[in-house]
């Protein structure tokens, strides 16, 4: 079912059921983080690989210290400028939080969003919600209730409404485990934001397949069923015709492809507004069935760095 009454996804939690919840960056699929028979149906549902940590999701640091996590000096400093807000921290775990939430990790991965439904729902909850994107293991993640819908509607007993996701692609997850904080995942907070706060730039740890700490970042992720390749549609001209291609444009349309095949993210040129409708775009071109989605590269910068990390893991290898 879907619908906007927070009361209605509190009963379901409690009784140890999921619910899709609406966040700024991407819908989750939540539950009690306490409960592991609840914690292990995320995984049963998603299809997600069991050493894929989740992350918890409440509505302040009070309660985060109530449950025995600690934020370091750094962890503080990032948690008060940017939450809510579209940031993960990576800290050490307390022994009240379930291994299964974590993986086995002895560090946890806790987020209060920037959504005023989630933050009415959390605000009654005397526990935090685990909760990764609301789709299938390795696919495009959900920005509106009837993508979650689509995939999983049939799976979990409530979908809570919250409109289209203002974000629009997943948090930025710094770890504040060891002394300096490392970069594990670029998200919905730029970068040069974190860099402004802190005075430097964090370490980048991008992960890989070789070390999935943050095994979001397994190369092929985010991946809609064509093929998407990063590059100028031109260049694909004399292997297919141009109907059988479908473009992801930043502003421009090009020569050549027929209007109706190129999708524009942002027609005025904001690589915010283009990140907002990055993943619904994705979905689109899917659905037109093209032999090649043909990606254009953003400018490497702001979330434009983010867009291109999230294109080049639903590139095909
Ligand atoms: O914006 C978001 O972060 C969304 C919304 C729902 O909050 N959630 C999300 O969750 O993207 P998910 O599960 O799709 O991605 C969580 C990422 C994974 O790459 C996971 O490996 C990493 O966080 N992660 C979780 N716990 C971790 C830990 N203890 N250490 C390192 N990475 C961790
Ligand atoms: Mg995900």
């Amino acid at each position: 079912m879907i619908g906007s009454d927070s009361a209605i996804a509190e009963q379901w939690l409690r009784k140890g059921e999921l619910v899709a919840i609406p966040t700024e960056t991407v819908y989750g699929l939540a539950a009690n983080a306490f409960l592991e028979e609840a914690v292990s149906k995320i995984y049963a549902v998603k299809g997600r690989p069991s050493f894929n940590p989740l992350i918890i999701h409440t509505n302040s640091i009070q309660k985060l210290e109530s449950w025995g996590i600690e934020l370091s000096a750094t962890a503080l400093q990032l948690a008060r400028k940017f939450w809510p807000g579209p940031l993960t921290l990576v800290v050490p775990k307390s022994s009240q939080i379930p291994d299964m939430v974590t993986a086995g990790h002895p560090s946890v991965a806790i987020r209060i969003p920037a959504h005023p439904l989630a933050l009415a729902l959390l605000e009654r909850l005397d526990f935090p919600l685990a909760a990764p994107s609301a789709n299938l293991s390795g696919s495009v993640s959900p920005t509106t209730a009837k993508h979650v819908d689509e995939q999983l509607g049939n799976k979990i007993p409530y979908i809570l409404d919250g409109g289209e996701c203002k974000v629009g692609l997943e948090s930025t997850i710094i770890s504040c485990v060891h002394e300096k904080p490392r970069l594990l995942r670029l998200g919905g907070l730029s970068i040069h934001e974190i860099e402004a706060e802190l005075g430097f730039r964090p370490e980048f740890n991008i992960l890989n397949n070789e070390n999935p700490m943050a095994p979001g970042m397994l190369s092929r992720h985010y991946a809609p069923s064509s093929k998407l390749v990063i590059g100028n549609a031109a260049d694909y001209l004399n292997i297919f015709d141009s109907e059988q291609l479908v473009c992801i444009r930043f502003f421009e349309l090009v020569a050549k492809i027929p209007k109706e095949r190129q999708l524009v993210l942002s027609p005025n040129g904001n690589l915010d507004e283009a990140a907002a409708a990055l993943y619904a775009t994705i979905r689109k071109a899917d659905a037109m069935k093209p032999e090649l989605i043909v990606a254009e590269k953003f400018p490497e910068m702001g979330l434009g760095l983010t867009i291109n990390d999230r294109l080049r893991r639903a590139q095909i290898q």
